[in-house]
């Protein structure tokens, strides 16, 4: 029987060269299906902001609309690591508050650990919450809550200043006491000097093959966001095809009274139907 992945199957995933899974899951039946897989951990990402509302970017998602996705994602798993993503300026303004909302995420929507994002100006932020009992996941490289920032969705760590400060990044996270750290969009040969630096596992998405383990979005996967797909998302699917077919077939079906079919219906004893048939006579 599958036992609950953890903070410490991470670390003997990296120490024992076994690669960790992770793909992101905003609601119930998804967690589900993730879990049966056997998949080891599920991130309720702010991508929900884009995949999910419809927004251009993460950085208007709350801190409950969060925690309502975790709650849904919580009740579908049971072996999969949770863990929640702290959305944009609920762990930047101080250290307590950054405790208060990453306690949320434990406390009220059953997660296992948060991921927050950003190097070593959070390493402060990043020991506060681990002091408070709260596994820590970091995220550097493409960090989306800033994309104002970058001036738009672009790959990280191309020139040799921005490459050294996402290796510093990385040892800082480490040393705060991070338990792994998400590398998003940056080059392949960087995640590998990144990951043979650090002894905690680095999780890639669009950092290349030498990671101590993937995550994707899992609607990317699916395909079914067609916004927007970043280079490095494979397609293993395309959902938004099958879906359009059968929604498509669903109403021509009504619309030609091919659905519903009798093995669709209720039925209802003569006996009673006799009954009712007089009882519309009389009205
Ligand atoms: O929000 C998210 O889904 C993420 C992953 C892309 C790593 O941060």
């Amino acid at each position: 029987m599958p036992s609950k992945f953890t903070r410490l199957s991470f670390l003997d995933a990296k120490k024992n060269n076994k690669k960790i899974t992770m793909l992101t899951g905003y609601d119930y039946s998804m967690a589900q299906i993730l879990d049966d897989c056997g998949i080891d951990a599920i991130l309720v990402g702010d991508s929900l902001g884009m995949v999910v509302q419809g927004r251009d970017s993460t950085v208007e998602v709350t801190i409950d609309e969060m925690l309502y996705h975790c709650k849904c994602v919580a009740r579908g798993a049971k072996n999969a690591m949770l863990i929640g993503d702290m959305p944009f300026l609920t762990y930047h303004t101080s250290a307590d508050e950054a405790i208060r909302n990453a306690g949320r995420f434990i406390q009220e929507a059953q997660m296992n650990a948060v991921k927050l994002e950003g190097g070593k100006s959070m390493a402060d932020t990043v020991k506060a919450i681990v002091r408070a009992q709260i596994p820590v996941m970091g995220h550097i490289g493409l960090t989306p809550q800033s994309v104002n920032v970058f001036g738009g969705f672009k790959v990280q760590g191309k020139e040799e200043s921005a490459a050294k400060a996402l290796i510093e990044d990385a040892l800082a996270l480490e040393e705060a006491g991070a338990f792994a750290i998400v590398l998003e969009a940056v080059p392949e040969a960087l995640a590998h000097i990144i990951t043979e630096k650090v002894k905690i596992p680095t999780i890639g998405i669009g950092a290349g093959r030498y990671c101590d383990g993937q995550v994707l979005v899992v609607n990317d996967l699916l395909g079914m966001y067609s916004d927007f797909t970043p280079k490095f998302a494979k397609k293993y699917a395309d959902l938004k095809s099958t879906i359009t077919d059968s929604i498509s077939e669903y109403i021509s079906d009504v619309r030609t009274q091919q659905f519903p079919e009798k093995q669709h219906t209720f039925s209802i004893s003569d006996e009673v139907l006799k009954k009712l048939h007089s009882y519309e006579k009389e009205m």
